[in-house]
């Protein structure tokens, strides 16, 4: 819990930490990322044969760097909206007999040379766990059954077999399946009304449980504050069904997917968009409980938990889809990351799985060229949160100005406030207490006096730069990390437009 209160713009703020008053675990895989067939995420991104900063699989030696940098639990593959014409059956196989097919999504082609078991690869060489999106579109629950037997099977039946012809022996496991993306949106290849996707994905969730008991299975939510939202969790959210017996212990539907994208043209409404993200996890997990209620899913099934499997700063009019989404993120977007971040630390307990989209060249914090790789400036908030906020999210009091204008979308105002100084802290298994805060005022600096440090040597973190319109590039990084350190004494200054982290031993 992190409690917010509003005190007037001439009165000093202060911060409070309670290591003491652990509030959730944080789930590692809050820290996801996202890569789609779209733009140059995957063909120019994480594979790109013949460039010399490629290995001898054709994959991106700096990006997988950078993700090991990032430490990336898990990645979502292979879609997004590409997904809802996918076949997964063209990717596996000979290369030269693989087909090339039009693409629908973002209007390209698909040339199909990196599939099922490129991933997998990829995702062995990162250390990273695979997340497979079902194509809900075009594909039918037959192919979505042949593609978990290819990938989780040990017997020997044809798409196992498939898998072992195709150079592996092994089973892949692969945990976390999501029945669809996006269905509701009129932008799908064969969008869903609630009504129907609730049946099919009852059914499919069903059929792919009884195939393999051990799977996590994701149902397709909206923005968590929707009747799409309320209607699939009321159908799928249910734990006797067959195949599953009467196990009190087991769902049918593990988590539930929203999707939220942030921007303004402000700076002050783009930074607090994120707490719209922030609330939407509350109302998604107000909804959760709400369809266990009506259904009497008993206490000893796991709640659901939410996974947030695309969020980011993205205007689509500014970098649209079609062109490959490539956002150049300002140091206002870097404040709007941390905000989002900070959000996912506070609601740490139902948050399962969060995924920034994307992990490469589309809107991402990470760009190639030919013969390198960009950092932008939300790169940097993010590698602070995945290095040090890890472990358990601990409670925060905070008194601080707030913002009091135009938020996007307005229902922000009516809902949850806007800080100034937004704040989270975590407490690592380790013991080192971490404390997150993003000054989004652009004009004024606060000295604040924070309570709960440990006098002595606090490592402080810091993410600024000239203004908030600025960007890196491949000449220049203008926002990165300074680092330096604080006795403790005093009132901390946070200075205006700037991330800091600031860290110390409990
Ligand atoms: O991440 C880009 C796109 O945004 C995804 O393909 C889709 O799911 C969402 O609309």
């Amino acid at each position: 819990m992190a409690s917010f209160t509003r005190i007037a713009d001439e009165e000093s703020p202060s911060i409070i930490v309670h290591p003491d008053h652990k509030i959730a675990k944080i789930n590692d895989n809050i820290y996801g990322g996202f890569t789609e067939h779209m733009g140059r995420c995957i063909y120019g991104g994480i594979y790109d044969p013949g460039n010399p900063l490629s290995d001898e699989n054709g994959f991106r030696k700096d990006v997988i760097e950078a993700m090991k940098d990032l430490n990336v639990p898990v990645v979502r593959y292979p879609g997004g909206n590409f997904v809802a014409t996918y076949h997964w059956l063209d990717g596996v196989g000979p290369k030269e007999n693989r087909p090339k097919r039009p693409e629908l999504a973002w209007l390209g082609l698909e040339p199909n040379t990196f599939g099922t078991d490129e991933f997998m690869k990829w995702c062995e060489v990162v250390g990273t766990e695979p997340y497979f999106c079902l194509n809900f579109g075009t594909g039918t629950l037959d192919e979505a059954l042949g593609w978990l037997e290819y990938c989780n099977s040990t017997q020997d039946t044809y798409y196992a077999n498939l898998r072992r012809k195709n150079g592996r022996e092994e089973p892949y496991n692969v945990k976390y399946w999501a029945l669809g993306n996006e269905c509701w949106g009129p932008w799908q290849v064969a969008q869903l009304t609630k009504e129907d996707y609730a049946k099919k994905a009852y059914q499919w969730a069903k059929a792919l449980k009884l195939l393999d008991p051990s799977i996590i299975l994701i149902l397709c939510g909206e923005t968590g504050y929707s009747s799409w939202d309320y209607y699939v969790l009321k159908e799928c959210v249910t734990w006797s069904v067959h195949g599953l017996g009467g196990d009190r212990t087991k769902s049918l539907i593990d988590m539930h997917s929203i999707h939220v994208y942030t921007a303004d043209k402000e700076h002050l409404a783009n930074a607090t968009a994120p707490r719209g993200a922030e609330r939407a996890i509350q109302m998604a997990s107000a909804l959760i409980d709400l369809a266990r209620i009506e259904n009497g899913v008993p206490a000893t099934v796991p709640k659901q938990t939410i996974c947030f499997d695309e969020w980011n700063v993205w205007d689509p009019v500014r970098a649209p889809g079609e062109l490959g989404a490539e956002e150049k993120y300002t140091l206002s977007d870097a404040l709007a990351v941390a905000v989002f971040l900070n959000g996912f630390i506070r609601q740490a307990k139902d948050l399962g799985m969060a995924n920034i989209a994307q992990s490469i060249n589309v809107i991402s914090p990470l760009m190639t060229t030919k013969d390198g790789i960009i950092k932008q400036t939300i790169w940097w908030p993010l590698l602070l949160f995945s290095k040090y906020m890890r472990g358990q999210s601990v409670a925060v009091n905070v008194r601080s100005p707030e913002y009091t204008g135009r938020t996007n979308p307005a229902w922000i105002r009516a809902t949850i406030e806007t800080p100034y100084l937004d704040v989270s802290a975590s407490i690592s298994d380790d013991g080192y207490i971490s404390l997150a805060v993003a000054n989004v005022n652009e004009e004024r600096d606060f000295e604040v006096a924070v309570e709960g440090v440990k006098k002595g040597e606090i490592k402080v973190y810091i993410v600024d730069g000239e203004n908030i319109d600025v960007v890196n590039t491949s000449d220049e990084q203008k926002v990165g990390i300074k680092e330096s350190t604080w006795s403790g004494e005093g009132k901390f200054k946070f200075s205006k437009h700037s991330f800091t982290l600031l860290r110390w031993k409990a």
